[in-house]
């Protein structure tokens, strides 16, 4: 049965489905990228499934990723797409609750706290916060859960780094319930049924307004010292004004800093899990990564991790960057068609109405772009002189990995794990920042082995790709 089902002959294909409106939910549900890739050999790069009653047509490749990261604004919207999962869980005026001009400052504003004076100050932090956190695996040697672990090591320098000090001092008690209340509130369950009576969204809404009067209270506490405010997000943000003039409201300031915790909490601690499983595995790349440390740091082991010890690892840049690779946290990224667009190159219009899809994890695994695609190899990254985080941020989507003779850049790069165009990742520096100091930091505390149940497989049941239960490594404590 593969006789293929075209709405309209000017339409992308349709995938045959056996059960109405439900469509194709349950396939891509459970693996989206296998899904993608199975659908792309029958039907070509661009092709149109039911889901759930949502008509979603996928553009695939290098040229599907330049058409969907770089659609015109009146073509294809991405609030409409992420509303309804976003502004419960991030509150009202911020992100995709605002036209998207004002979230392209929100995205400027923002961008004012992640500069690299901001980092000198994390990188310390986030160690601490390591160290403390692991001061609990005190046992010689043990097994250990590491995706349970990076979460909380996220959300803890996350909240420190990015929500400021008066934050972190609560996240043992008031803070850290909140904090799940709302996350038990943004899953891909938001998406399909957005205002069901469900307690766990009673809880969300709740968790959202005293978070956000926590944040004021802050705010007006700040307001009213006379000291120098710390130099963070928060004062960054109260300081911003947007191009018509007006300045950031106190709840907006609020919204978004709650907005850029979410974004970054789970794509982060996923990314760090993959990467110390990934080791865990790899005692001889343990072992170069510990003598990149030695060449940065000096033997000493009490020396200090700084930033720009950071900007000189570039194995354990690399290391990052093949995680992201083979396991980018978001595998797919939404728009809603606002008016007939028109993709591959003229041969397809998709109507309005449609939700427009994106997967550069499919090129992320192309063998056109990356030799032997499915193995983790960072040493990949090394050879063609690829760009660090920051160099990457700076040039935006200008810059060009020169894969041998084939040159891709911008949105056409078949590498595009934090997106690319007006919704590119605002939080690449900051997450570079995060993920390689509790790396480096792991590598000094422990020597590392695979857990007792292996490497876990893919688990996608969630918004972002994580280990499936139990992602445990086994750990030996380092003299
Ligand atoms: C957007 C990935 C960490 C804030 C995005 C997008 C991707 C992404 C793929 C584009 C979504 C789209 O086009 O629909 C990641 C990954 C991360 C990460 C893989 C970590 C490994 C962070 C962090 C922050 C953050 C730490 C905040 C500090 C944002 C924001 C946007 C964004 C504000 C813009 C949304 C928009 O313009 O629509 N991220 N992200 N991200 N991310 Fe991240």
């Amino acid at each position: 049965y593969r006789s293929i089902r075209r709405p309209n002959p000017s339409e992308p294909p349709m995938v045959n489905y056996w059960i109405p409106f439900i469509g194709s939910m349950v396939s891509f549900g459970m693996n989206p990228v296998q899904f993608l890739q199975k659908n792309r050999e029958i039907y070509g790069d661009y092709y149109t499934f039911l889901m759930f009653g949502r008509r979603m047509t996928y553009c695939l490749g290098v040229d599907g990723n330049n058409a969907f990261f770089n659609a015109r604004l009146a073509d294809a919207n991405a609030e409409e797409a992420y509303a309804s999962l976003t502004v419960p869980v991030f509150g009202e005026g911020v992100v995709y609750d605002v036209p998207n001009h004002m979230l392209m400052d929100q995205k400027r504003f923002a961008k004012g706290g992640l500069t690299a004076d901001a980092f000198r100050l994390y990188v310390p932090i986030i160690v601490k916060e390591v160290e403390d956190y692991f001061a609990r695996w005190h046992e010689p040697s043990g097994v250990g859960n590491i995706h349970e672990a990076m979460a909380q090591c996220i959300v803890n320098t996350a909240t420190h780094c990015l929500m400021g000090r008066e934050i972190r001092a609560m996240m043992d008690d008031t803070v850290a319930q909140l904090y799940e209340d709302m996350d038990k509130g943004f899953t891909p369950l938001n998406f399909l049924f957005p205002s069901l009576p469900l307690p766990a969204y009673r809880r969300r809404d709740r968790a959202h307004a005293k978070m956000s009067a926590l944040f004021q209270s802050i705010i007006d506490a700040r307001r009213a010292s006379t000291d120098a405010p710390p130099d963070d997000m928060m004062t960054a943000l109260m300081n911003s004004h947007y191009k018509d003039g007006r300045r950031m409201s106190d709840k907006e300031v609020g919204n978004l800093m709650i907005a850029l915790l979410m974004a970054g909490q789970h794509t982060s601690s996923a990314t760090t899990t993959w990467a110390i499983l990934y080791l865990a595995d790899r005692p001889a790349l343990v072992e170069a990564l510990r003598e990149e440390q030695r060449k940065c740091l000096g033997d000493d082991l009490a020396t200090p991790i700084a930033y720009e010890h950071l900007r000189d690892m570039r194995l354990l840049d690399a290391v990052v960057r093949e995680t992201l690779r083979l396991r980018p946290p978001i595998v797919t990224a939404m728009r809603k068609v606002m008016r007939p667009m028109t993709v591959a190159g003229g041969k397809y219009v998709v109507p309005a109405g449609h939700y427009l899809g994106s997967s550069p994890a499919l090129t992320q695994l192309d063998p056109t772009y990356f030799k032997e695609p499915l193995q983790f190899e960072p040493t990949r990254w090394l050879d063609n002189n690829s760009a660090t985080a920051d160099e990457e941020e700076t040039a935006g989507d200008q810059v060009d990995y020169g894969f041998g003779t084939i040159k891709l850049s911008g949105a056409r790069n078949p590498y595009l794990p934090f997106g690319a165009g007006r919704h590119r990742c605002i939080g690449e520096s900051f997450a570079y920042v995060q993920i390689k100091t509790i790396l480096a930091t792991m590598l000094r505390l422990f020597d590392l082995a695979p857990g007792p149940k292996g490497f876990p497989e893919m688990d996608f049941t969630s918004l972002v790709v994580l280990p499936a239960k139990p992602a445990q490594i086994t750990y030996r404590r380092r003299q």
